[in-house]
């Protein structure tokens, strides 16, 4: 059997399969067997309030799973999918509501990493998938960050390499006329707009709201976090807290877009970043992984450009941080 194959054998039997995307890896189970849903949210211990993306293989089968598509819905997924972006639609009667977290919206999206594709044109049904972690915490970029976080409850972990854009999907909410962002990622706002030629704003900025009562990534606080504390500071802050803890005899790791200047002895506690979103984005998780399994007290994440590019990592880095006490 393939990888393929048998990650299609443990889905169609109702088992959780890891599977790999370009954003991070998904805890996939069969939509349309209640029970396997049920199993993501044990396995992940997610309340239930909070619902799970349905990854499809083709356009067309959102009509599977949403009704009264907008044109915009089309429009995205046209010059989108597969790719990194997650559309939030009226939900079809036929989708369980425990995937929608009994709301009456949907999120579909169409991943983009050939194992998966390959999957889901087999499978010929929809696959849920939150990020293969325990909840709240750090999402997973590779086979064995699942391994080590989720390995004693997923069945299968189809390994597809290291995910190549490494922080989850855009959502985009699409009741209303006017598209709103509340999840950022790779596509930013203005690339949606250039898209649907319209102006596409973030949940904060939106003229108009989404619902209240809408569940949406960040109604937690605390989400993408390590367990180590991690702190997201200005240069300076940085290196007066730096010394400090040093004085303390503490131990830290540094996210930093500079050299170590420390001359910290352990390479992995002290990690020069990419300049530039895309790479900082793809090391990110893999990062904050390792330094949350090595003996230190605290991570120092130095403060980003404030720039359209860069509000995705902003918005994790935001969630993952604690304030400085
Ligand atoms: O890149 C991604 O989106 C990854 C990969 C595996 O596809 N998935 C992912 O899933 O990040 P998850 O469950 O960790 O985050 C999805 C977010 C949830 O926090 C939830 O609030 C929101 O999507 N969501 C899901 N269904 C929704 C719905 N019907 N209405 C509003 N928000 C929804
Ligand atoms: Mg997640």
């Amino acid at each position: 059997m393939t990888d393929i194959e048998q990650a299609l054998h443990f889905l169609k039997s109702g088992k959780l399969v890891a599977i790999p995307t370009e954003t991070v890896y998904g805890l996939g189970a069969d939509a349309d067997n209640p029970q396997a849903v049920e199993h993501v949210y044990a396995a992940k211990n997610r309340p239930t309030y909070n619902p799970l993306i349905i990854h499809i293989a083709k356009a067309e089968a959102m009509s599977n799973w949403a009704i009264n598509i907008p044109a915009h819905a089309w429009r995205l997924a046209k010059a989108c999918w597969p790719g990194p972006l997650t559309l939030i639609l009226e939900r079809h009667p036929r989708v369980s509501k425990m995937i929608t977290a009994q709301q009456e919206t949907v999120a579909l999206r169409i991943p983009n990493h050939p194992l998966t594709l390959a999957l889901l044109e087999q499978f010929q049904g929809g696959i849920v998938a939150p990020s293969a972690n325990p909840y709240g915490y750090l999402s997973p970029t590779t086979a064995e960050h699942v391994r080590a976080m989720l390995g004693d409850k997923v069945d299968y972990i189809l390994d597809g390499g290291p995910c190549s854009i490494g922080i989850e999907s855009t959502i985009v909410y699409l009741l209303e006329n006017q598209p709103i962002i509340v999840r950022e990622g790779f596509f930013s706002a203005s690339a949606l707009s250039n898209i649907l030629n319209e102006p596409v704003f973030s949940k904060g900025s939106a003229p108009k709201t989404i619902p209240k009562n809408l569940q949406t990534p960040g109604s937690d606080h605390s989400h993408y976090a390590p367990t180590t504390p991690l702190y997201l500071l200005d240069p300076t802050v940085l290196k007066e807290t730096m010394k400090h803890f040093a004085q303390q005899g503490k131990h830290y790791g540094v996210l930093s877009f500079g050299a170590n200047t420390e001359l910290l002895k352990n390479p992995s506690t002290w990690i020069q970043m990419p300049p530039d979103p895309t790479h900082y984005a793809q090391q990110l998780y893999d990062c904050l992984h390792k330094l949350d399994n090595s003996a230190i007290d605290a991570i120092f994440v130095e403060s980003l450009p404030h720039t359209e590019t860069w509000l995705a990592i902003q918005d994790r880095l935001e969630r993952a941080a604690r304030p400085l006490t």
